[in-house]
C-alpha cells in the first residue's frame, strides 16, 4: 500500500524468512511416538497449554504454504528432540524424522531455505530426571541427537543453529526458575550454562565429522546501559553485560569465558574441564542474533541478583511492555563487531507482540523501524546475511501462553484458522521487491 513505510534495499541474496519453533506450535504431544518434554506439564501463568498450539504438527502444510505466500526464501524452525529421542538417548525415531523429513522437502519444493534449530528449550524429560543441562553427560547425549537429525536433513538444510538463546534457557529455566525446569538456583546455575556451551560444541563438531558446513548458534544479545552516571550503575550494567552477552559470546566467539565469571557463578571454574574452551570455541560459520530490546541497569540490594531494570522513557512499547528501540539493533551489532572477529551474522529473531488486530500498523512500523537499523548497521560494515522476523504465526508464549501475539498471521486457537494481518502483506512487499 502506498502509504506503508519505506526501508531501504537489501542485497539482492538477501534472506527473507520468519521463524517459529516446534514446542510452541506444533501440538500433537504423544504423536508418532514423541516423548515427554520439560515443557509438556511445566505450569503457565494463565493456565494455557501447548497440546494443540497453532496445531502445525498436523497443519505444517498450511504454514508453508504461509511462508510461500509471505515471499520467503528461508524459514526458520526447531526440531523437537523427544520426537527424535523420546528418552533423550539411542536409536532415533523414525516416525519423528519422518515429519521434519516431509517438510524439509515441501520447504526445498517451494524455493525455501529451511535452517534447523536443533534446540528451542524443549529437553526430553527423561534427561531432565538425570539432572537436565546441570548434568555434563546431557551435553553428550545433545551431539548424538544432533548427528542423527544430520544424518537424515543434512543434505537439504542450508542453516544449522545449535541452540537458541541458551541465556534465556539457564537464566529462567536454572536461575530463575520462570521457565520449564522451573529451579531457581542463581548463582550455582553455572553448570545449566556450561553444559548448553559445551552441548554446542559438540554437536558442532559431530556435525562437522558428517560434512555439515553452515553451522551457527543464536544468542538473544542486547545493548546494555546503566540507568544513570552513579559508579554502582555502571558495575550493574557491566554485571548485567556480562551475564547476558559475554558469559555466552565470548567463549564461542573468543574462545574463553569473561573476567569475573566467578563473581557471577561462585565456582564456576570448577565446572570447566580441560578442553573445554576448544571444543566452545571451535569456529563457527554465521551468529544467529535475536534482538528484541536494549536495558537499562541500575544497581538494586533488594534483587538477588544486585541489580534491576529501568523504564526506558519517552518510547513506544509493545503490548509485552518491551520497549521499542530500532537503533538499540545497529548499536548492538556495531559493538559485537567492535568486541569480536564477527562471523557473518543472521537476524535470527526480531519481532513484537500487539493487541490482536488484522490491521496491525503497529507490527509495520516495528518492522520498517528495525529493518532500517539493520541496514544501517550493514552500511557501516556488518556483514548480516538474512532477517527471520518472530513470528510466523501468533503462537505459544512459554510462560505466558497464547497471551502475546506475534504473529504476521493472526491465529484463531479455539479452530486453528490463520488469518494474514496487514504486517504479513509489508513484509511480503519488502522481501520481493
Ligand atoms: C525468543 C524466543 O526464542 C522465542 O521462543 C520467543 O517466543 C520470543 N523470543 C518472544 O519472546
Amino acid at each position: 500500500m502506498s502509504d506503508w513505510p519505506e526501508v531501504p534495499q537489501f542485497p539482492a541474496d538477501f534472506r527473507w524468512g520468519a521463524a517459529t519453533a516446534a514446542f510452541q506450535i506444533e501440538g500433537s504431544l504423544h504423536a508418532d511416538g514423541r516423548g515427554a518434554s520439560i515443557w509438556d506439564s511445566f505450569p503457565t501463568n494463565n493456565g494455557d497449554t501447548a497440546a494443540t498450539a497453532t496445531d502445525s504438527y498436523r497443519r505444517w502444510r498450511d504454514d508453508v504454504d504461509l511462508l510461500s505466500g509471505l515471499g520467503a526464501n528461508a524459514y526458520r524452525f526447531s526440531i523437537a528432540w523427544p520426537r527424535i529421542q523420546a528418552d533423550g538417548a539411542g536409536a532415533p525415531n523414525r516416525l519423528g524424522l519422518d515429519h521434519y523429513d516431509r517438510l524439509v522437502d515441501e520447504l526445498c519444493a517451494r524455493g525455501i531455505d529451511p535452517a534447523v534449530t536443533l534446540y528451542h528449550w524443549d529437553l526430553p524429560q527423561a534427561l531432565e530426571d538425570a539432572g537436565g543441562w546441570l548434568n555434563r553427560d546431557t551435553a553428550a547425549r545433545f551431539a548424538d541427537y544432533s548427528a542423527h537429525v544430520h544424518a537424515r536433513l543434512g543434505d537439504r538444510v542450508k542453516l544449522w543453529i545449535t541452540h537458541n538463546e541458551p541465556f534465556v534457557h539457564a537464566a529462567y529455566g536454572y536461575t530463575l526458575g520462570q521457565h520449564a525446569p522451573g529451579r531457581t538456583l542463581l548463582g550455582a546455575s553455572f553448570p545449566a550454562v556450561h553444559h548448553l556451551l559445551l552441548s554446542h560444541g559438540l554437536a558442532t563438531a559431530a556435525l562437522r565429522a558428517q560434512g555439515a558446513t553452515n553451522i551457527g548458534i543464536t544468542h538473544n544479545l542486547a545493548p546494555v546501559s546503566p540507568a544513570s552516571d552513579a559508579p554502582e550503575d555502571a558495575l550493574a550494567a557491566a554485571r548485567f553485560d556480562g551475564w547476558q552477552n559475554r558469559v555466552f559470546c565470548d567463549p564461542v566467539l573468543l574462545g574463553h569465558y569473561p573476567d569475573g565469571l566467578d563473581d557471577l557463578f561462585p565456582g564456576a571454574s570448577d565446572v570447566i574441564a580441560d578442553g573445554d574452551a576448544a571444543v566452545i570455541g571451535a569456529p563457527l560459520d554465521f551468529l544467529g542474533v535475536n534482538y528484541y530490546n536494549p536495558y537499562l541497569v541500575r544497581a538494586s540490594a533488594a534483587s538477588p541478583l544486585g541489580f534491576e531494570f529501568a523504564e526506558h522513557e519517552g518510547v513506544e512499547h509493545t503490548a509485552f511492555g518491551w520497549p521499542i528501540v530500532p537503533a538499540g539493533l545497529t548499536r548492538l551489532l556495531l559493538e559485537l563487531k567492535d568486541r569480536y572477529d564477527l562471523p557473518p551474522v543472521y537476524i535470527t529473531e526480531n519481532g513484537a507482540s500487539f493487541t490482536d488486530t488484522l490491521a496491525d500498523r503497529d507490527r509495520i512500523d516495528y518492522l520498517a523501524g528495525h529493518l532500517t537499523a539493520l541496514r544501517a548497521a550493514m552500511d557501516a560494515g556488518v556483514d548480516v546475511r538474512g532477517y527471520f522476523c518472530w513470528s510466523l504465526l501468533d503462537n505459544f508464549e512459554w510462560a505466558e501462553g497464547y497471551s502475546q501475539r506475534f504473529g504476521l498471521v493472526r491465529v484463531d486457537f479455539e479452530t486453528g484458522e490463520r488469518t494474514p494481518r496487514e504486517s504479513y502483506g509489508y513484509f511480503r512487499s519488502l522481501a520481493t521487491r
